[in-house]
């Protein structure tokens, strides 16, 4: 039996091991390509000490010294003694560089460029090697501008095919962007685009309480990456609720996505917010003006957020606002300006 073991790195990038179930995470890793830092490999120096953010593993032979029980108790682990007993998370304090972890890089083809709306791309693309791509939802990857000396873009996946290699992504179309003007005046279908990733702590943590999601504009992709993800694995166990916010009824896309999500997942909800007064949608103005106590759950509710960064203030501030200190506040900042 092996497991699936993701290894998240402080810079940000993330990568995929196979660990054998009697196998130490540190062996998988090396034998992968991984130098996880360590010194004795036997449980006693610390120097592999990492936070396991999910999953369920036996902790293996220690010294107190090593590795404390309030530590043990806090999900850190000994990496040179861990053995998974399912798939795992695991967040390692040091960079991808540090390990020697080669950037993974993939040569990929445009299947579907489409405009959704006056402010929005679909972006498709297909690859060989992105069959063997692992992701959590939630995290991006960086896309290179065809033609433009090397420069990228970041953008979360909305959803990723392992079976067909098809990586799909939301793209906002900002006047003068290098990538908006790509896809706008010279993307075709069959055009090559380099991809690397996956990258970014931005991803879905177990669900063991109520979640909150805010999208804003094209921060709805991780949001459906996410619900692709749980409607793959048998739906919700706690209510999930998404506010997506938007400027006008014209930048709302992806909304049958969501309703289909909404049929499939019985404890999740969605709503629309548009800042325009003269929506036709029923919530209008922020996507603060509609986070309701039910939403907060007293607190106990997990949050995500993806949106520009006056929408993560905002939503801090109003936090503090109402007086409440949710068990976890996930964010990811996009630069509404740059695309
Ligand atoms: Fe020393 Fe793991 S390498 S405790």
């Amino acid at each position: 039996m092996s497991y699936n073991i993701a290894l998240n790195f402080e810079d940000g990038v993330t990568r995929f091991v196979e660990c054998g179930g009697h196998e130490s995470v540190v062996d998988a890793a090396y034998r992968q390509g991984i130098n996880i830092p360590m010194d004795c490999r036997e449980g006693a120096c610390s120097t592999c000490k990492c936070r396991v953010e999910s999953g369920e593993y036996l902790l293996g032979d220690y010294i107190e010294d090593a590795l404390s029980q309030d530590e043990a108790d806090r999900g850190y682990a000994l990496a040179c003694q861990m053995r998974p007993k399912t798939d795992c998370v695991v967040l390692v304090s040091s960079s991808s560089a540090a390990c020697s972890t080669k950037q993974e890089i993939f040569t990929t083809s445009i299947t579907e460029v489409r405009r959704l709306s006056d402010s929005t791309f679909a972006l498709e693309l297909q690859g060989e090697g992105l069959k063997s791509l692992n992701f959590l939802p939630g995290q991006y990857a960086n896309l290179d501008v065809p033609g433009e000396g090397g420069h990228h873009r970041s953008y979360s996946f909305s959803s990723m095919g392992a079976a067909d290699g098809r990586a799909r992504f939301l793209i906002r179309n900002v006047p003068g962007g290098l990538m908006s003007g790509y896809l706008k005046e010279r993307a075709q279908v069959g055009a090559t685009l380099t991809m690397t990733g996956p990258y970014g702590s931005f991803y879905l943590r177990k669900l063991e309480r109520p979640v909150l999601m805010l999208a804003g504009g094209t921060g709805l992709a991780p949001f459906l990456a996410m619900l692709d993800k749980l409607a793959s694995v048998g739906g919700l166990a706690h209510p999930t609720h998404l506010i997506y916010g938007v400027n006008t009824d014209r930048d709302i896309v992806e909304q049958d996505a969501l309703d289909d999500f909404a049929n499939r997942l019985p404890n999740f909800t969605y709503s629309i917010v548009v800042v325009d007064a003269n929506s036709e949608q029923p919530k209008k103005g922020y996507v603060t003006h509609h986070i309701t106590p039910e939403h907060l759950n007293e607190g106990n509710v997990d949050i995500y957020l993806c949106g520009p960064p006056p929408m993560v203030e905002a939503v801090a501030q109003h936090l503090r606002d109402v007086d409440v200190k949710s068990v976890s506040f996930h964010f990811e900042k996009f630069n509404a300006s740059i695309s």
